[in-house]
């Protein structure tokens, strides 16, 4: 993020003492950063520690005629590369998602053309709150990213979601949001998330397949399904329509989806094609490769000696989806579960499975991945391979989510 311009808003929470730490972090990392102090955020942190900390005049949203003046709010919004909203409290949020701007921050959150990263710091009940629900789920139609918030021990006492995201993953979050290499380091545009998936389509398949062998035992893998639920959360969040095909798994549905349960590969694949017609299908689901030629109508007994399992080839249904023909969706995305030669593997899959987009990523047991919460992908496209940092399975979502709602808008423009 060398030389990266980052606006901060801080707002009014008690979180704020940890802007102070993220204003290090990013200078660190060679950001230039300059502050926005709410009033209620000035409660928490002077403008005189941040400014000491951006080596630069903190602005309040006291009304100074000279700031204005000089800078104005509107320069100041678009002066930035990134806006990172760090403690977002439930009031700024819903200013935000309402489009006030009766204060300097959230007028030049209203004036930016700029992406926004929000880092959300409330109690939990605020958080839980249908209202603050709903100007979430705006706001990410909106197209802003949030970083946060974890759970855990509150400073009002209480526990659950609600806790500001920690200086350092907010930074790993601004790092995302920065693309390209050092050469050509730039910030993802504001659309990256921005059109919505509403009156789309959208088909994931999910989990892992069990294949049954006899009446009590089956076939399977160590999949948790955690990265293919997170796709169709995220999907339903943008406004699609979304049929999350799911292998056994032991997570809640996703809200806001129709979910189909099957055990094989076989059974998944007949439960993605009757979901046709869709714009976008993810083939996330870790699909057994082989079934047991015959299944046993008694449990096999054991022997004296090892027994033989005859094994017969599952379909593909990443490969099946891709070869459709005038019912394919528009965009289809596979994912490569790969211990070693990543992005080789990985490309030659997209080729040899007739697939759009494979997201790469690295599932050696050292790397925690597979079952873990975080991932770290890349994503291989046709025009090339794009290394993206580490990020918990919901932002990498979020993030393949935005990126495909822009591309089947550019495959198939306006005439809808
Ligand atoms: O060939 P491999 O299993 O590594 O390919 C992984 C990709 O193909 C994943 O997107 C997975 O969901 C999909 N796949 C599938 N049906 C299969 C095997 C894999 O859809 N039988």
């Amino acid at each position: 993020m060398h030389r990266k311009r980052i606006l901060l808003i801080v707002g009014g929470g008690i979180a704020a003492y940890k802007s102070l730490d993220l204003v290090r972090r990013l200078k660190e990392r060679g950001a230039r950063v300059r502050a926005i102090l709410t009033k209620a955020g000035a409660e928490f942190v002077t403008p005189l520690s941040l400014s000491v900390l951006c080596e630069e005049k903190a602005f309040t949203d006291l009304f100074d005629l000279k700031d204005e003046a000089e800078i104005g709010h509107i320069r100041l919004s678009r002066d930035a590369d990134l806006v990172v909203v760090a403690p977002a409290t439930a009031d700024l949020l819903a200013k935000m998602a309402h489009g006030l701007a009766g204060d300097l921050a959230t007028a030049v959150l209203l004036a930016t053309d700029k992406p926004v990263l929000v880092a959300p710091a409330m109690n939990v009940r605020m958080w839980e709150h249908a209202a603050t629900k709903r100007n979430v789920v705006r706001l990410k139609e909106d197209g802003i990213y949030f970083v946060g918030p974890g759970e855990g021990e509150m400073a009002c006492g209480e526990y659950g979601p609600g806790r500001m995201a920690e200086p350092a993953e907010i930074v790993e979050a601004v790092a995302g949001l920065l693309v390209g290499g050092a050469e050509n380091l730039r910030v993802l545009s504001r659309t990256a998330l921005g059109p919505s998936l509403r009156g789309k389509r959208v088909i994931v398949t999910s989990g892992p397949t069990h294949e049954p062998v006899d009446p009590v035992r089956y076939l399977a893998n160590r999949s948790s399904g955690k990265q293919g639920h997170a796709l169709a959360r995220a999907a339903a969040t943008l406004g699609a329509e979304v049929t999350l095909v799911t292998g056994p798994v032991s997570l809640e549905d996703p809200a806001g989806v129709s979910v189909v349960k099957v055990e094989t590969a076989e059974q998944m694949l007949a439960a993605a094609l009757a979901a046709l017609p869709a714009d976008i299908a993810i083939c996330a689901a870790a699909v057994a490769d082989w079934r047991a030629a015959e299944e046993a109508g008694q449990k096999i007994k054991k022997r004296e000696s090892g027994t033989t399992l005859k094994l017969a080839r599952n379909p593909d249904i990443l490969a099946t989806l891709s070869a459709l023909g005038a019912n394919r969706p528009q965009l289809v995305i596979g994912f490569a579960a790969e211990t070693e030669n990543v992005v080789a593997n990985a490309v030659a899959k997209r080729t040899a499975k007739g697939a759009d987009w494979i997201v790469a990523n690295d599932v050696r047991p050292e790397t925690g991945i597979m079952g873990g919460d975080r991932t770290k992908v890349q994503l291989v496209t046709a025009s090339g391979v794009e290394d993206w940092p580490a990020m918990s399975k919901d932002e990498m979502a979020e993030r393949l989510l935005s990126r495909a709602s822009e591309a089947i808008l550019k495959l198939r423009p306006a005439a809808e």
